[in-house]
């Protein structure tokens, strides 16, 4: 399947890429790689008719420049426009030398005709759950601010609300208050897009639409009390973004890999 865009932008997400220095690198039952690199495949004909590409968080799983590298080269591969930021098992300042500059980059913000795409940085060094602190909202205010197109779309790794997981649920944004408060305050932002939960959401927060999307790396089986592995196949998302601030959006699995 590959459907035309509406009548707006599209943006494709992919998240959790998990890559390792070494290539055949086993995590979880899964080689992120061959995963990663099957999403891409599956992708690449989407990519045709799409803006703006989107990576939200864990590019890489052990922190390796390598394996910043190949991830940078593979999206270049997309011929996209993007926005990457760093998750909690990213290294930050690998990410954000290896992301410095470029088409995609680790860089705040993104336009995609009458939509701004606005990234926001949750990790926590050595943390598992993720936390906005002061700068980053700071920052978050400032984007919005400086905003001038009609809608906005904020991605962030860990996810501010629940997705009937507890023990995700239990590690997501320490502070979503903060972040939902301002996400409330300003109707052009429809929607906050995340990753982390290496699963997919489809709900409604605070008047917001609340988006989480599959890893490319395993899967974390969906209304688990303690971490369990579901054996579902890697998937990227597509997220239209209509004129009238409406979004169409649906993940695509990838099959055979
Ligand atoms: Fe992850």
């Amino acid at each position: 399947m590959n459907v035309m865009p509406s009548n707006g932008p599209r943006l494709l997400q992919i998240t959790d890429t998990h890559l390792f220095a070494d290539p055949a690198a086993e995590q979880a039952g899964v080689v992120p790689e061959a995963r990663f690199r099957a999403t891409l495949r599956a992708m690449a004909p989407w990519a045709a008719t799409a803006d703006g590409l989107l990576h939200t968080g864990d590019l890489v799983h052990d922190g390796s420049a390598p394996g910043y590298q190949r991830v940078r080269q593979a999206l270049r591969s997309l011929d996209l426009p993007g926005l990457v930021m760093p998750g909690n098992h990213d290294d930050r300042d690998e990410l954000q030398s290896t992301f410095a500059a470029g088409p995609v980059r680790a860089a705040r913000t993104l336009e995609l005709g009458e939509w701004t795409l606005i990234g926001l940085d949750s990790l926590q060094t050595g943390e598992v759950p993720g936390h906005l602190d002061e700068s980053e909202l700071a920052a978050l205010d400032e984007a919005l601010a400086d905003c001038s197109t009609v809608y906005c779309l904020v991605a962030v790794h860990h996810p501010p609300f629940p997705v009937g997981t507890p023990w995700l649920d239990a590690i997501g944004l320490d502070n979503p208050d903060a972040l939902f408060r301002r996400l409330a305050a300003d109707h052009r932002v429809r929607a906050v897009v995340c990753g982390h939960v290496h699963m997919a959401f489809d709900g409604h927060a605070n008047g917001c639409r609340t988006l989480s999307t599959p890893a490319t790396a395993t899967q974390f089986l969906a209304g688990a009390e303690a971490f369990a592995i579901d054996r579902g196949p890697p998937a990227f998302r597509w997220l239209d973004l209509r004129a009238d601030g409406g979004i169409d959006t649906d993940v695509v699995r990838v099959t055979g890999v």
